[in-house]
């Protein structure tokens, strides 16, 4: 058994404790949290309760660490789980600021102690079908990709205080999910322009966003984001994957190439049935399916495996810090009305660390 911490137990660091502990090769070692709902749900699952993750950490010596902590928080308890040796899953972002991330990145290569970033979509089968999908040419070059992420939080989401400060907003809740599947199906970002609004909750933070992104290999992009509006056109209903929505079969992303075209996560594949076909010509629609798995299950599998260091983390630091530069670039290009490069984003995190 492989024995896990938990770090930071709200809304979905009880979600990892409660998979962890039902997990059959691993074993919930201890959570660390002062919520008293934290300690309620440690005595229910029968592991030790602590008010402070270094206490914690020192005493019971887990093999590996989930941090699912307020944003701000990553960074410093990624870096007391490197100083020990602890291999850890860092919630994303990754880090609030990009001289945070880097610093970790660092601190974990020096180290040698691997870092999982949560982008549990990167364990999902839906992406995993649409990423075989295009590595097998079945879209050809990817020309042009439109997403859309929208649904409506409750006010009572917004009752905890870091969820209206800034960093706390749609932008690095909710879309650096979908710019990490962007990277990851499409290819890396060169670019991103977009608007944010707040017109509707009225808080400081964004509830709102439209991007316009540019990718190094030509393609290009846009996507939509609210989290004040109704629809069923998100990924965490699409998949039917998420640990506490309702599932809505249908499609959230649509990816266009020169050969085909992909809708996810319904995952129907749209080509012609003959090269001479064109834009007047029927196209032929054929379905492709996920194998069934399910997403958190397979990144504690995968975790479980990068603490046992028989796997390397699909989502390391590094990797997790190029989708949070393309986030914040986003934001960045929203407050100053302007294109932004990940190139200066990723410069500015380079000084600053
Ligand atoms: N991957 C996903 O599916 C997913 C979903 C939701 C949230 N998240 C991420 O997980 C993180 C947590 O989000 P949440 O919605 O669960 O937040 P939350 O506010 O519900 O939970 C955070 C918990 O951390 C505890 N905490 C605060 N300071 C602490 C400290 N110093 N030491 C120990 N515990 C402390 C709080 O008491 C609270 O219980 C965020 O970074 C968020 O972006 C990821």
């Amino acid at each position: 058994m492989t024995a896990i911490a938990v770090l930071g137990a709200g809304l979905i660091g009880r979600e990892h404790a409660e998979l962890v502990a039902s997990h059959a090769s691993a074993s919930l070692a201890a959570i660390a949290d002062p919520s008293p709902q934290a300690q309620a749900l440690a005595a229910r699952l029968c592991v030790p309760h602590y008010r402070d993750y270094e206490t914690m950490l020192d005493e019971v010596r887990p093999a590996g660490a989930i941090i699912a902590l307020p944003n701000h928080l990553h960074a410093p308890a990624a870096l007391a789980c490197i100083a020990r040796g602890i291999a850890c899953l860092v919630e994303k972002p990754v880090a609030d600021d990009l001289a945070a991330a880097r610093r970790l990145a660092e601190a974990a290569e020096r180290a040698d102690v691997p870092v999982l970033v949560g982008h549990h979509r990167r364990h999902s089968p839906d992406i995993h079908a649409a990423k075989r999908a295009i590595e097998a040419g079945e879209l050809g070059a990817v020309v042009a990709v439109s997403g859309m992420t929208l649904f409506d939080k409750p006010d009572g989401y917004f009752d905890v205080e870091w969820r209206r400060s800034v960093g706390g907003g749609v932008l690095l809740i909710n879309l650096i999910h979908d710019i990490d599947v962007l990277r990851h199906l499409v290819g890396e970002i060169e670019s991103v322009r977009a608007f944010t609004s707040n017109a509707h909750r009225g808080l400081a933070v964004e509830d709102t966003a439209s991007i316009a992104i540019r990718f190094v290999n030509g393609a290009l992009g846009t996507f939509v984001i609210s989290d004040n509006a109704v629809s069923p056109w998100a990924w965490e209903y699409t998949s039917g994957q998420a640990l506490y929505h309702p599932s809505e079969p249908g499609p959230y992303l649509f990816l266009s190439g020169r050969k085909g075209a992909l809708s996810v996560s319904d995952l129907y594949l749209w080509r012609h049935a003959k090269e001479s076909d064109h834009w007047q010509d029927r196209l032929v629609r054929e379905s492709r399916s996920g194998d069934g798995s399910r997403t958190y299950v397979n990144q504690l599998d995968h975790f479980l495996a990068v603490v046992q260091r028989q796997a390397k983390p699909l989502v390391d630091a590094r990797d997790g810090m190029a989708t949070l530069a393309v986030t914040l670039a986003v934001d960045r290009a929203a407050q100053e009305d302007r294109t932004v490069t990940l190139a200066e984003m990723l410069a500015e995190g380079a000084e600053a660390a």
